[in-house]
């Protein structure tokens, strides 16, 4: 599974790397408010689903372009792929190298059991496997084991898509800031685990993400000695994934919890009810 994944995100970093600062016009639309794609996701997306339909064609794909809300996902137990085949792709449109492709496969209840990430402009595999390890490109590693806050660089999100919570992930950045070495806000949720699992950031938290962009860096985290939930502390239930908080430490994570306890209530509010399994559902 390990080659496989390996080439799955090589094969889709030369496509990134081919596009990139070349995208022609009318290579952009938008899904959303600040919400971006390109042919260049989808082409990704595509290329990478036929090539596992092709070895595995009864596995369940959830892709960022193409998901079907439609898939009856709560009472699928099954091997699913979860994928982001540009997770950054702001950065991708504007030419700034930090963007990643991310594949998560699951072996059964949508628990990761082997991740890749891949930074195809840095040449960088980020791999973990469930109980075995975390890897940066073959070489072992593990997060930097900070446990204090006044230690952290601490990777984050303010809001940008949605504003209804936005007063209050202000209030979080107002507080964390005096408290921790410094923040980073470099616009790949996948890298910022990535950053996190490898030492380089000690932490990463943020209210609106999807179960695509932090699938394969979650595992990837916790194979690295990391800890992984979202702000209500919930360590599973990926799907329902619209937040995150993820730390070097089980210690670190505690406190950066606790200095995201404001954000918690959201989880019960509009627009972060709206999440992969309450769509299934819907559909
Ligand atoms: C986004 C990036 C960004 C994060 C957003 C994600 P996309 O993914 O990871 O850093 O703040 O929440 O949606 O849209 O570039 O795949
Ligand atoms: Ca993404």
């Amino acid at each position: 599974m390990r080659s496989f994944m390996v080439e799955l995100a090589q094969v889709a970093g030369k496509l990134a790397r081919k596009h990139f600062r070349s995208l022609g016009d009318n290579a952009t639309s938008k899904k959303g408010r600040n919400d971006y794609v390109t042919y260049v996701d989808r082409n990704i997306e595509e290329t990478l689903a036929i090539r596992i339909k092709a070895h595995y064609p009864d596995h369940l794909i959830v892709g960022e372009e193409t998901h079907e809300a439609s898939s009856d996902l709560a009472n699928y137990d099954g091997p699913a792929w979860i994928i982001d085949p540009i997770d950054g792709t702001t950065n991708f449109v504007r030419g700034i190298p930090h963007f990643a492709i991310s594949i998560a496969f699951c072996d059964r209840g949508f628990e990761p059991r082997h991740s890749v990430i891949y930074d195809p402009m840095k040449d960088e595999i980020f791999y973990a496997e469930r109980n075995a390890g975390m890897w940066l490109n073959n070489e072992r590693v593990y997060t930097s084991e900070c446990k204090v806050l006044e230690d952290s660089i601490v990777a984050c999100a303010p809001s940008f898509r949605t504003m209804d919570a936005s007063q209050d992930v202000f209030t979080v950045l107002q507080n964390l800031q005096p408290k921790i070495d410094d923040m980073r806000r470099a616009g790949s949720a996948a890298l910022d685990l990535a950053y996190t699992a490898v030492g380089r950031c000690d932490a990463y938290w943020e209210l609106g993400i999807w179960p695509w962009d932090t699938a394969a860096g979650e595992l990837i985290v916790r194979c690295a000695g990391g800890k992984v939930s979202d702000v209500n502390g919930n360590e599973d239930a990926l799907l329902t994934r619209r937040s995150i908080v993820a730390a070097a430490s089980p210690e670190l994570h505690g406190l950066l919890l606790q200095e995201c306890a404001v954000l918690a209530p959201w989880m019960d509010k509009a627009p972060y009810t709206d999440h992969l399994l309450s769509q299934s559902q819907q559909a």
